[in-house]
C-alpha cells in the first residue's frame, strides 16, 4: 500500500487552483445564462490565455480558414466544451510544467507526442465519420492523460517505476496496479478535473478513456477518444523503444468509429501528423 499512500498524500499538496480559472470554469458551466462578453473579459484578464485560445483556433490543422480574431469568434468556431478543454490544458501546463530530464524513465517529449497523436487520430476518425465538432475531439486528446502530468508533478519516481514496468513488458494498467496499488492516471486525472470545477463531462472523459463502455451518455465521444488513444499508444510505445510482439491491430475488433483498416491507416499516418502539430504545442 506504500505507493497508494504516498501518492494520495502528495496529491493533497498540489498547488491551489487559481480563483480566476475556477471562475471561468464556473461561468462556462452556467452558459448560456452568462454573456460571451463577460466570459471574454475574464479570459483576457489571464496573461497569455486569450492569445493561446485564438492561436489554437486558427491552427491550420483545426481551421483551414484561420480567420478568428477574438474569444467570441473562437467560442463560435470551437464550441464551448472545446474552449473549456483548452483552458484546462493551458492551466495544467502552467501548474505542472514538464521538463525533459535525461535520468528519467518518463520521457516528456514522447508523452506530449502521444497526446498530440491522440488529438490527431481523434480528429481524423471524427472527420472520416462526419462527427460534428471534430475540433472538440482534438482538444480532448490534449487533456485525456492529465493524470500523468499530475502524477509526474507529485511523485515522479512512482511514474518512472510505472514506465519501467511498461518497458519491461507490462500493460499500462498492470504497471499502475503494481506501483500505485489501486490508483491509476485516469482516477488521478478525474480527481484533478473535479478539483478545478470543470464540467463533469470532461472529468468523465478523463476517467473513462481506457474503459469507454462504462459511462452513460456521450457514447460516441468516449468511443472516438478511446480509439484515438489506442492508436496513439502504439505510437507512444514505439517512441519509448518498446517492441510489441503482436501489433495491436492484429487483435482489433471493429467499432462504430473505426474498422481495422481505419486503425491501420491512421497508425501509419500518425508520425507525420504529429510532426505537423509539434512546433505549435511542444
Ligand atoms: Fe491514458
Ligand atoms: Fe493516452
Amino acid at each position: 500500500m506504500e505507493g497508494l499512500r504516498k501518492v494520495v498524500n502528495s496529491l493533497g499538496r498540489i498547488p491551489e487552483i487559481r480563483p480566476d480559472f475556477k471562475e471561468i470554469f464556473s461561468i462556462l458551466k452556467n452558459q448560456p445564462s452568462i454573456s460571451e462578453d463577460q466570459l471574454s473579459k475574464r479570459i483576457n484578464e489571464i496573461d497569455g490565455l486569450a492569445d493561446f485560445i485564438i492561436n489554437l483556433s486558427n491552427n491550420k490543422y483545426i481551421n483551414k480558414a484561420g480567420e478568428i480574431t477574438s474569444i467570441c469568434g473562437a467560442l463560435k468556431f470551437m464550441g464551448t466544451p472545446a474552449i473549456e478543454n483548452l483552458i484546462l490544458f493551458f492551466m495544467t501546463k502552467k501548474l505542472f510544467p514538464i521538463k525533459t530530464e535525461s535520468n528519467r524513465a518518463f520521457d516528456s517529449e514522447s508523452f506530449w507526442k502521444h497526446c498530440l497523436g491522440t488529438s490527431a487520430a481523434g480528429m481524423i476518425l471524427a472527420k472520416r465519420n462526419n462527427y460534428p465538432e471534430p475540433q472538440r475531439i482534438f482538444t480532448y486528446g490534449l487533456i485525456h492523460d492529465i493524470g500523468i502530468s499530475v502524477l509526474n508533478y507529485c511523485e515522479p519516481e512512482y511514474l518512472d517505476r510505472v514506465i519501467t514496468h511498461i518497458k519491461n513488458g507490462l500493460e499500462m494498467s498492470d504497471a499502475e496496479k503494481a506501483v500505485l496499488k489501486g490508483l491509476n492516471h485516469e482516477l488521478i486525472g478525474a480527481w484533478f478535473c473535479q478539483k478545478t470545477g470543470v464540467n463533469e463531462n470532461i472529468a468523465n472523459v478523463v476517467q473513462y478513456h481506457h474503459t469507454p463502455f462504462i459511462p452513460k451518455g456521450n457514447a460516441d465521444e468516449h468511443e472516438i477518444l478511446y480509439l484515438a488513444d489506442l492508436i496513439s499508444s502504439e505510437y507512444y510505445y514505439t517512441l519509448l523503444g518498446i517492441s510489441q510482439d503482436q501489433k495491436f491491430y492484429d487483435k482489433f475488433e471493429p467499432f462504430n468509429y473505426a474498422t481495422k483498416k481505419d486503425v491501420m491507416e491512421v497508425s501509419l499516418m500518425l508520425p507525420k501528423e504529429v510532426e505537423k502539430l509539434q512546433k505549435d504545442f511542444i
